[in-house]
């Protein structure tokens, strides 16, 4: 079955939603082939992927390649597209301009937009043009020099309530689900229960109706610290370094290729 947009929607309730991000057709088959219903093709590829600092340098023509690589790794899960930094803050119809391209050249199902009630025209001009949006509140990295760090967010009771307000903001406009990111756990379950769409936490605590983590910290394949958040399944970095140094030493001391590996 395929998943889409309103079947999403309509988990609330009635089941946790498990979503991950994945940069290429091989971690997108990996997640589709563990059932999960969504997949995020995250700009967090800046950092996981691509060598940068942040999300910020992450553009259109990088975003839609790996985004078609990941369709074209996933049947089932319902392909979700970052749109990366002034993809979509310019103007509404650079906006439309630029999602319609990830559905379009690269076979996503939907786009994720960072914001609050600032990005509610857009996400209304979207869903009225039949593209679906999943929102994105609390630390959105694209913002990071203006918030001055990746800080847990709403932490006073000011920021918490204009916190609920964009989430209210989103669903009215029309999302289909909203990301909420590093929040403490208190605000995630409020907003979780003032919605009517699904939230997906990252960072943001239980109380959330799902998840979502980065593929490359769920796995530990970095071999960097990962964020206090993040629950690792596998710690993977070192098992990969052994299996390649191993390789080097078998090359190196000429143990490979052996009589089995030769025609
Ligand atoms: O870019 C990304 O991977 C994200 C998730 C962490 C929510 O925005």
């Amino acid at each position: 079955m395929k998943w889409t947009a309103a079947k999403i929607r309509a988990l609330k309730g009635e089941r946790k939603v498990a979503m991950l991000t994945a940069y290429d057709a091989l971690t997108g088959s990996l997640v589709d082939g563990a059932e999960l219903p969504m997949v995020l093709v995250g700009d967090s590829l800046g950092m996981t992927v691509l060598g940068y600092e942040t999300t910020l340098p992450v553009g259109m023509d990088e975003m839609l390649h790996h985004t078609a690589a990941v369709s074209r790794g996933v049947t089932q899960a319902l392909v979700v597209a970052d749109m990366p930094f002034m993809s979509y803050q310019p103007s509404i119809e650079m906006g439309l301009v630029n999602a319609g391209r990830f559905l379009k050249e690269a076979a996503a199902d939907a786009v994720k937009i960072e914001g609050g009630a600032l990005r509610a025209e857009l996400i209304e001009a979207l869903v009225a043009n039949g593209i679906p949006v999943l929102g994105h509140i609390g630390l959105t990295p694209q913002s990071i020099k203006e918030m001055g760090g990746y800080k847990v967010q709403g932490k006073t009771s000011e920021q918490a309530r204009q916190l609920m307000d964009d989430a209210m903001a989103i669903e009215q406009a029309g999302a289909f689900a909203l990301v909420l990111e590093c929040v403490p756990a208190e605000l995630g379950e409020l907003i979780s229960k003032a919605l009517t769409i699904p939230t997906i936490g990252i960072g943001a605590g239980a109380g959330c109706d799902g998840q979502v983590l980065v593929f490359t910290d769920l796995l530990g394949m970095s071999g960097k610290p990962v964020p206090k958040f993040v629950k690792k399944q596998a710690d993977l970095n070192p098992i990969m370094t052994q299996a390649l140094a191993a390789y080097r030493n078998e090359v190196e001391s000429g143990s490979f290729p052996s009589a089995e590996q030769e025609y």
